[in-house]
């Protein structure tokens, strides 16, 4: 029987919380800009990125202590996304890891500020890793472009630019690597580059994060069509009041199923070689059929 890492993620979870709930620790209050902050960072959500940092760590022999400012950081890249991703200019949402959102509850100028702060400061994170100063370098660069417009930044913009009409397969593909695939694939290249993976390592958790962050978009929008507000913590229904093209749109939801499975074999199959994937596959596998 293939062994449940549930126990193994929920540890990684709480190390994670812990690590976020003193980031700002000891900073002088600026307004309301620390508890909007802090609203939407400690507000769970499944932290599968800072994991996938940990665990990635772990499956390249490296010390998971040492991969903690690296994980948190991609995780508070990934808060600050999800605050201007629901703003009014871009999806529009009003519930967000089953809270209000940020801009309903602060307003859209701290809620900007709110990302903003949350972008700058994870560099900070990385910045303070007690680790060699070369990897540190290379997460920095990491993190830096696949955040920023050649990553999830570049995909945000053309998912807005997608609102209204229907964008072709190729298109759709393009945006999701971007804007889910690219933080995701950060987040597990990061666990290596903290382990000091070398550059064949490298490649193939690329491989599979890139397989694993497609799949989770896909399962993302089908998700928008088959759970409900109260399992998801966020609206239902968003991408259709906002005209988007998405993977539903476009292959519907036996389709979308179908491409699940292909990248999440695809991403299993990128792991030939380590000695201990298990946790990556166990992982690929929950995430295929995750209802949240
Ligand atoms: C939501 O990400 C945004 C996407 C990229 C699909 P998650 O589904 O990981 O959201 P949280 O972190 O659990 O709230
Ligand atoms: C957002 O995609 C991806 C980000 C970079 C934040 P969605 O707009 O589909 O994410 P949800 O469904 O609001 O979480
Ligand atoms: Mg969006
Ligand atoms: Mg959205
Ligand atoms: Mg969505």
């Amino acid at each position: 029987m293939e062994k449940d890492f549930t126990l193994l993620m929920a540890r990684d979870q709480a190390m994670i919380e812990e690590h976020l709930a003193n980031v700002f620790r000891g900073e002088t209050h600026y307004a309301d800009l620390q508890e909007a902050m802090e609203y939407s960072l400690l507000a769970g959500g499944k932290r599968i990125r800072p994991v996938l940092t940990l665990e990635t760590c772990r499956m390249c022999g490296g010390n998971l202590q040492s991969a903690l400012p690296f994980a948190c950081g991609v995780e508070m890249i990934h808060t600050y996304s999800l605050i201007h991703d629901d703003l009014p200019a871009m999806d529009n949402d009003d519930l967000r890891r089953g809270r209000p959102t940020n801009h309903v509850v602060y307003g859209e100028a701290t809620a900007i500020l709110a990302g903003d702060g949350l972008l700058t400061a994870a560099f900070e994170q990385l910045a303070g890793a007690e680790l060699p100063p070369d990897r540190v370098a290379a997460a920095v660069s990491c993190l830096s472009r696949m955040a920023g417009p050649a990553g999830m930044v570049g995909g945000q913009a053309l998912d807005m630019a997608g609102e209204g009409h229907a964008l072709t397969r190729e298109e759709l593909e393009l945006l999701q690597s971007l804007k889910t695939g690219a933080l995701i694939t950060a987040a597990a290249q990061l666990g290596g580059i903290a382990a000091g993976a070398g550059p064949e390592e490298l490649e193939k958790i690329r491989r599979y994060a890139q397989a694993l962050g497609r799949a989770f978009q896909v399962r993302d929008d089908m998700l928008d069509v088959i759970s409900s507000e109260q399992e998801l913590g966020k609206p239902v229904g968003s991408d259709r009041a906002n005209e988007k093209s998405t993977f539903v749109t476009a292959l519907g939801l036996d389709g979308c199923e179908a491409l699940v499975e292909r990248l999440t074999q695809e991403a299993i199959d990128a792991l030939e070689g380590f000695e201990r994937p298990e946790f990556h596959i166990w992982l690929a596998r929950k995430m295929a059929c995750r209802t949240k």
